[in-house]
């Protein structure tokens, strides 16, 4: 397998490399990913995460078993390990379809390598198209705004509405961004904060809370947020919170993107009901943990609900903004999306 790099994967000499995203920003620790508990357990953790890099960080695992003498059929049970990491971003299943075609060669092991490497290459390539479409969209001087994080982190390239975002900025628009921080984990206070000031991207870090606020008072242009996975008719889930955000937008009538590859869309999903929702442990709501280590203020034992996504219904989208072009309600309604079956 040749050497390569995203900003939370990397392959060196074979072997597979993970940045692990909790402990970001205040530490860069790189972790090595040698066996499929390795990367279910990274997965579940959420040190790999977002929805096209876990489902790159998969396949490329797939990659590194297959070259160190892993047999088709040994293979072929780890992919559906990986597939059931975690539930709703439906690329990682896209994905690990691809390499279960692969497995299927005669040349197995070189096949699912090159297919590794080919799915990495083709997520780089949809990121760059989401972006060129997206930031065609954005204003001089607009003000923006995105929930959890959707950047290099999130992908194996440039990301989806971060993307955007950067690209618009490095046009030489004068835009700012307001960055949600993302309760409960903090993927925007975290992340998408550290990507902004790594990117030179002016940002404003807010509690999920003051959006509304921002856009009663007209600060706040256009929303660009990413996607977990999009059913047939244009409903769509990310990162809880998302759908809070698409109603307050519609409310103020603030433009709302969402930005997502194609393998992101999933026909087998008639609308947004049929999307599988992750729930996740009480202890992330309760409190917080990091590389500061875990605070629990909540009462131990106190009950919780704790979603990883909600679903947003198409008719709050003002515009999907895929690889293949940007979408509006009426594409949509019409089956644009069916060019994906
Ligand atoms: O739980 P996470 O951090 O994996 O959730 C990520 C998101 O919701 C992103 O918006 C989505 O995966 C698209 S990222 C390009």
């Amino acid at each position: 397998m040749k050497n390569l790099t995203a900003l939370s994967l990397k392959t060196r000499q074979g072997e597979l490399y993970v940045l692990d995203q909790t402990l970001l920003p205040q530490q860069q620790k790189w972790l090595p990913c040698q066996t499929v508990n390795d990367m279910v357990v990274m997965i579940k953790a959420l040190q790999l995460r977002g929805a096209p890099a876990i489902g790159i960080g998969a396949c490329l695992l797939l990659a590194y078993r297959a070259s160190v003498g892993d047999s088709r059929e040994q293979l072929l049970r780890d992919a559906e390990v990986l597939r059931a990491a975690r539930p709703t971003a439906v690329n990682l299943m896209n994905n690990l379809d691809s390499m279960i075609a692969a497995l299927q060669q005669a040349d197995f092991k070189t096949a699912a390598i090159d297919c590794a490497g080919q799915l990495f290459a083709q997520d780089v390539q949809l990121c760059l198209n989401m972006a060129r479409h997206g930031a065609a969209l954005v204003q001089d001087g607009e003000q923006l705004l995105t929930h959890c994080n959707t950047g290099g982190l999130a992908t194996a390239g440039v990301g989806t509405a971060l993307g955007v975002v950067n690209l618009a900025h490095q046009q030489g628009k004068n835009i700012r961004l307001w960055v949600d921080e993302t309760r409960p984990l903090l993927q925007g206070g975290r992340l998408t904060a550290w990507e902004c000031q790594q990117l030179g991207i002016a940002y404003q870090l807010i509690c999920d809370n003051m959006a509304a606020m921002l856009m009663a008072r007209g600060q706040v242009d256009r929303i660009f947020v990413g996607s977990d996975r999009i059913a047939a008719n244009g409903d769509f889930a990310n990162k809880v919170g998302t759908y809070s955000l698409a109603v307050l937008a519609h409310y103020h009538k603030v433009p709302f993107y969402v930005v997502a590859p194609h393998t992101t869309v999933d026909l087998a999903c008639a609308d947004g009901s049929a999307i599988p929702i992750e729930q996740r442990h009480a202890d992330e709501v309760r409190g917080v943990s990091g590389s500061f280590g875990k605070t629990i203020w909540a009462p131990e034992d106190a009950a919780v609900f704790n979603p990883a996504f909600d679903v947003t219904p198409a008719a709050l989208v003002t515009g999907w903004v895929l690889d293949t072009g940007v979408y509006s309600q009426a594409d949509i309604a019409a089956g644009v999306l069916m060019q994906f079956a």
